[in-house]
């Protein structure tokens, strides 16, 4: 991949990941990305996943065509860009350590080295000098470990995002870009939106042309699109006017309720995304439930409680600070219905408008559910 001269692509497509932090679904694979800076010093931008470390340094080899690097720039300390470290320092031991402070005890952690007499510790605003190049280092805690840093290069307009607008999916896939970097981001990124916005706000005044990030492809056209929908999820607002349906059913009936409910809602225009939480990837579920404007939660009563499924989509809505949507509630019971008393007690404390009309089915819909929007 040809970012510019100066700049060489490193990094590495994993297509054998089945879940990636061992949770969530990589059915297109992962890209780690790493980059080398090429100046009068060369800067190597992160390093690998421990399964890729041989093909990542053959390719730092081969872009520094004889050279030696003088830095190691750590933006981030999680192990599927961290675990080439000490490999790293042990292959040039004359190149320097550059990261956060926080940083050093991790490596400590992980490789029982710190790399004392041979590290650079950088803070917000801290710059470094390649040659024609300058390095300025950004802090971003919590995006999404609290150690986390970028690199803006205002030479080139460019920055190294860390794990901030990437994705899911490795580069040779053809996919599309907003799906997959809104289930990476809910999934891993959106309990911390506040940080998140934080960091566009220390950014947003950077002439900006090209994002490297250390998942999926280098941005090099609409930057200002990117960063005005990662200002959206920051912020907990909605992309799109719509409802996103999410139903548990065990016989049937509460799907068929559903069902008829999102074509009545789709016959009035509305955008309607719907769900079966039994049979779905939870985060892709997650994803599509932030996209909307709307969200409705359907469940039959089991054990006095929602379907287990149900219980535990809520439980990932609330790790990530679900609000400003519009909630409706749908429950079943065929003698005592309590799902839904239940699911107003595990939304509380979300700050979400929840309406308080509940639509009670016994055993089978008799008549169509509505809902005020
Ligand atoms: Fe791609 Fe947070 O590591």
């Amino acid at each position: 991949m040809y970012i510019n001269d100066d700049v060489k692509y490193i990094g590495v497509n994993d297509k054998q990941i089945d879940l990636f932090e061992s949770l969530y679904p990589a059915p297109n694979g992962m890209a780690y990305n790493s980059y080398v800076v090429l100046d009068e010093k060369i800067a190597v931008m992160d390093t690998m996943d421990r399964f890729f470390i041989d093909e990542w340094y053959e390719k730092l080899e081969m872009a520094l065509n004889g050279r030696k690097p003088d830095y190691l720039i750590v933006h981030h300390m999680e192990p599927d860009h961290s675990a080439g470290i000490k490999y790293f320092a042990d292959k040039y031991p004359d190149a320097v350590i550059v990261s956060n402070k926080q940083s050093f005890p991790m490596m400590k952690g992980f490789f029982g080295d710190d790399f004392a007499d041979r590290r650079i510790e950088v803070a917000d605003g801290s710059e470094l000098s390649l040659g024609k190049y300058t390095l300025k280092f950004v802090t971003a805690p919590m995006v999404h470990w609290p150690e986390v840093i970028m690199t803006y290069v205002p030479e080139m307009k460019l920055v190294f995002s860390a794990d901030a607008f990437g994705k899911f999916g490795t580069l040779d896939v053809e996919d599309n870009w907003v799906d997959e970097a809104r289930r990476y981001f809910f999934s891993i990124v959106g309990k911390f939106g506040v940080q998140t916005a934080k960091l566009l706000g220390k950014i947003e005044g950077l002439p900006i042309e090209t994002i490297c990030s250390l998942h999926g492809p280098v941005l090099k056209e609409n930057i200002s699109y990117y960063v005005s929908l990662y200002k959206t999820w920051a912020n907990y607002d909605y992309e799109e006017d719509g409802i996103c349906i999410c139903y548990c059913s065990v016989y049937g009936h509460t799907k068929a309720a559903v069902e008829k409910l999102a074509d009545n809602l789709k016959k009035e225009g509305r955008k309607v995304s719907i769900y079966d939480l039994a049979r779905s990837d939870v985060f892709t579920v997650l994803a599509d439930a932030f996209k909307y404007s709307h969200l409705l939660l359907a469940s039959p009563t089991y054990y006095g409680e929602p379907f287990p499924f149900m219980g535990s989509f809520i439980q990932r809505l609330k790790e990530r600070t679900y609000k400003k949507r519009k909630v409706y509630l749908v429950e079943n019971g065929s003698w005592m219905p309590n799902a839904a008393n239940r699911m107003k007690v595990a939304l509380d404390g979300l700050d979400i408008e929840l309406c308080e009309k509940v639509s009670t089915i016994r055993g089978a819909a008799t008549e169509d559910i509505t809902i005020e929007w």
